[in-house]
């Protein structure tokens, strides 16, 4: 139990955030993408390939890495996408990108894998020093496991939401393999029981499980789960009301509250969410030490989560009106003051905001 205090983390490290550029710029793009993440705590972030195009081939690959570079408020790093038209690309994405991101099962955009001839072909090309993370629900676990075996290397296995499947995960490491797996905020505080008061809001891949399912990712939290990642996936409103609604939520301002919200309930100890937002996700995708680096928080007092306050451009939440118990006041990257809550607006670095405004249309 923590009673009101500030409390100083490491730059937290978010290994799933969709930033939709190229092509769904309209939905996030790298300054709001990041301005949101430094929000939320986290000073390096992954980026997904399932864009349009999709990160498949070097140039694309490149070009969108090189746009991060160049107008990231945080460190961002890209996931190449595994596309069975395109293996041939693989040693050369295999050099440069952090990591190769499989998509096993359907989800947002057409990016998919699911031959078997293809995934034997990732499993063979990919770097052995580099992750493989993998979108795979139920039985695509299963065969996740058995490549990682098959080939002798290191799985990461993306958003686990359902009670077999992280028992399946346990045992596969009890036998020595190099699995590890993360889990989302969403997956963690949602059920399937709020779909019908947030309808489309609350529709994402995997989908929100039940009661029973929720508890054993919790049971699991201090052991088998290595990491909690957002899986940030931004759509706009306009979106989410359309048939069929996009599947995504939003995360990375909301993550760091929750959390510290379990902290203050005594359901984790903040030794464990270090663990599980800074320390494993840095280590499993070997990302360098951000020196000088840390997040400043406010840990106890109750405030609400609200659309209105949020940097993601598509300026919603599925957890709008939830009253949690932790927040992000300062964050200092490589020495440098990246993000200030100062009550008017919010400060990033030189880029000053005003709230609800979306951080690229309104640099002061
Ligand atoms: O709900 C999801 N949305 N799950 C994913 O795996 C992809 C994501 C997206 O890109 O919108
Ligand atoms: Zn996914
Ligand atoms: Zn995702």
């Amino acid at each position: 139990m923590v009673n009101n205090a500030k409390k100083r983390l490491p730059g937290l490290v978010d290994v799933h955030v969709h930033l939709r550029v190229p092509g769904g710029e309209h939905k996030e793009d790298i300054r709001s993408g990041t301005a949101a993440a430094l929000a939320g705590g986290f000073t390096s972030i992954l980026a997904m390939p399932n864009t349009s195009p999709p990160l498949v081939t070097l140039p694309d690959y490149r070009a969108a890495q090189q746009l991060a570079d160049s107008q990231a408020l945080c460190d961002v790093r890209h996931f190449a996408g595994a596309s069975a038209d395109h293996l041939d690309a693989l040693p050369r994405l295999g050099q440069e990108a952090v990591g190769l991101k499989i998509y096993m099962d359907q989800t947002y955009g057409p990016l998919r894998t699911a031959s078997l001839v293809a995934l034997m072909s990732c499993f063979r090309q990919w770097p052995r020093e580099k992750p493989i993370a993998v979108h795979a629900e139920g039985l695509s676990i299963a065969v996740v496991i058995g490549l990682a075996a098959a080939y002798g290397r290191s799985v990461h296995l993306c958003h686990v939401s359902r009670r077999d499947e992280i028992r399946l995960i346990a045992q596969a490491k009890q036998q020595g393999l190099a699995v590890t797996c993360e889990v989302t905020p969403h997956h963690l505080f949602l059920t399937e029981g709020d779909v019908e008061r947030l309808g489309s809001l609350g529709d994402m891949r995997p989908r929100l499980a039940t009661r029973d399912d929720v508890n054993a990712l919790w049971a699991h939290l201090d052991t088998v789960i290595d990491c909690i990642a957002t899986d940030h996936a931004p759509h706009t409103l306009g979106e989410k009301q359309s048939d069929p609604p996009p599947p995504g939520v939003p995360g990375l301002e909301t993550a760091l509250p929750l959390m510290l919200t379990a902290v203050v309930e005594g359901r984790l100890t903040m030794d464990r969410l270090v663990a599980l937002m800074a320390t494993q996700p840095r280590r499993i995708f070997g990302l360098p030490e951000q020196p000088d680096t840390w997040v400043e928080v406010e840990v106890g007092t109750p405030y609400l989560i609200e659309n209105g306050e949020l940097y993601t451009k598509c300026g919603w939440s599925p957890f709008s009106g939830m009253q949690v118990r932790g927040r992000v006041e300062t964050v200092w990257l490589r020495g440098r003051s990246a993000f200030e809550r100062d009550g008017a607006g919010h400060r990033y670095g030189d880029v000053h905001q005003r709230r609800s405004t979306p951080p690229n249309e309104s640099v002061v």
